[in-house]
């Protein structure tokens, strides 16, 4: 049966016990399921047949819009052509074109890209890239990593031992990488409700020198940042921030990656936070908008002297012995061309970044309303913070979530904090109906 034949009358008939749903409440869930059956452009079906308004970009990734036909086309094209051809000393057109595309809007001297399926993997791939790197240029020592706390690097064993979000931890601590170290996050009191950067917390990079200083440089691979954090709540560097931190690891010889699996692909203004934010790291992370999300796809982007640390010695030998079945699948590839072809045609991140006060001002007119305690954005991205329930966190913000959902407007929250990410594609009149819902639904809160 095909998906778009349940009927509202059918959902009891659903079988919903076998499936295991990531990241939910699974028996609240069942007992109240929200499912999604078609979506185009800024749009979600439910279904019971609503339309509900996408202001997340299905998870921080439809940046081009739903179901958009270039990318569509494409997937089908390629999935008759050729459904599957391995990476492993072999490959097809469609990856090599990927990435050629991909190189072409990145900071520059950052000309190669290693394709993964999921930004978890990415993180996990561009931390063992780093351990390589050192190892092949003779500093082996160098096995160290820096995150942040109110990090999230993905659910790779990598990727929560450098991430700082402690639900995502604490339950695996017996296996996480050792040799991790943490910097402060920059989420300050005295930056409420900044437009854009903050003015505060620079200095919080100062916190690396401080890890130097305890481990010795010469044992540190790798500091790992979300250049703006999602996942905690839309956390955005202050200013200076991130170009101390680039200061700091270039003094010391520390590689900078930049986790930008959310930041990609318009987000903040310009196709990478690297570039908004004008500060070029040794390696980027994406994935969700590499391909619009229409087939998994991650990647990691290094510069060049990192891919050429790799390419000597015999010229028969494999020179990373990493890879994942799928890295570069055809649908994928096919799919992430088609949709940096449609970024570029439609000049979406420049649409984004002509967007971006449009939203600012729609989110900081929440000032003042029931229970919000702050408002943070950049580009098309704005965190909404709630007061959290009394012993109760998260709770007000989901119900938040739950009662803007009934209303037709799809947010996200995390934490107490409500973030909205909306497709590039979005009009002023879809932004008026988003934060009219919201200002109505934080009225009626408990
Ligand atoms: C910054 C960052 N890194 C990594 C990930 C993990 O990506 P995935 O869920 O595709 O593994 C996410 C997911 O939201 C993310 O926001």
């Amino acid at each position: 049966m095909n998906i778009r034949d349940i009927k509202p009358e059918t959902l009891a008939d659903l079988n919903m016990d076998p499936l295991w749903l990531p990241f939910t409440a699974n028996r609240q869930f069942k007992q109240q399921p929200r499912l999604l059956v078609s979506a185009k452009d800024m749009f979600y079906t439910a279904i019971d047949g609503r339309q509900i308004l996408d202001g997340i970009a299905g998870l921080w990734a439809v940046n081009g819009g739903h179901c958009r036909a270039p990318i569509v086309e494409a997937i089908k094209r390629q999935a008759e052509n050729v459904d599957y051809v391995t990476g492993f000393q072999l490959h097809h057109p469609a990856a090599f074109n990927a990435a050629e595309r991909l190189v072409r809007i990145t900071p520059p001297g950052m000309g190669h890209a290693f394709f993964v399926n999921s930004g978890s993997e990415a993180v996990d791939t561009a931390l063992k890239i780093a351990l390589a790197y050192h190892r092949a240029r003779g500093e082996g020592t160098r096995t160290r990593f820096i995150g942040r706390e109110r990090g999230y690097h993905g659910v790779g064993f990598g990727g929560i031992s450098v991430g700082g979000m402690v639900a995502n931890r604490r339950v695996f601590a017996g296996g996480m990488l050792p040799g991790v170290d943490h910097m402060r996050h920059t989420h300050l009191a005295e930056n409420a409700y900044s437009r854009g950067q903050p003015e505060h917390g620079a200095h919080l990079a100062d916190d690396l020198e401080t890890l130097v200083a305890l481990h010795g440089a010469e044992n540190i691979a790798a500091v790992i940042v979300e250049p703006v954090a999602g996942s905690t709540g839309v956390l955005v560097p202050p200013k200076g921030y991130l170009q101390r931190l680039r200061e700091i690891t270039l003094k010391h010889g520390i590689l900078l990656i930049f986790d930008e699996v959310i930041t990609g692909f318009g987000r903040t203004g310009k196709a990478f936070a690297a570039q908004t934010f004008g500060v070029t790291p040794d390696m980027i992370t994406c994935a969700k908008a590499l391909t619009n999300a229409a087939v998994p796809m991650g990647g990691v982007i290094v510069k060049n002297e990192i891919y050429d640390a790799f390419m000597t010695g015999p010229a028969n030998m494999i020179e990373f012995y990493h890879g994942y079945t799928y890295s570069g699948h055809p649908l994928a590839a096919a799919a992430a061309i088609a949709t940096l072809d449609l970024f570029a045609e439609e000049k979406l991140f420049e649409r984004g970044e002509a967007m971006s006060s449009y939203l600012a001002d729609a989110a900081h007119s929440l000032k003042g309303l029931p229970h919000v305690i702050d408002v943070r954005n950049i580009g098309m991205v704005c965190g909404i913070e709630l007061e959290s329930l009394p012993g109760k966190p998260t709770a007000r913000a989901f119900e938040a979530f739950l009662r803007c959902y009934e209303k037709g407007i799809l947010i996200r929250t995390t934490g107490d904090t409500i973030a909205l990410s909306p497709p590039l594609i979005i009009e002023k009149s879809h932004i008026d109906r988003i934060f009219e819902t919201i200002r109505e639904v934080l009225k009626t809160l408990p």
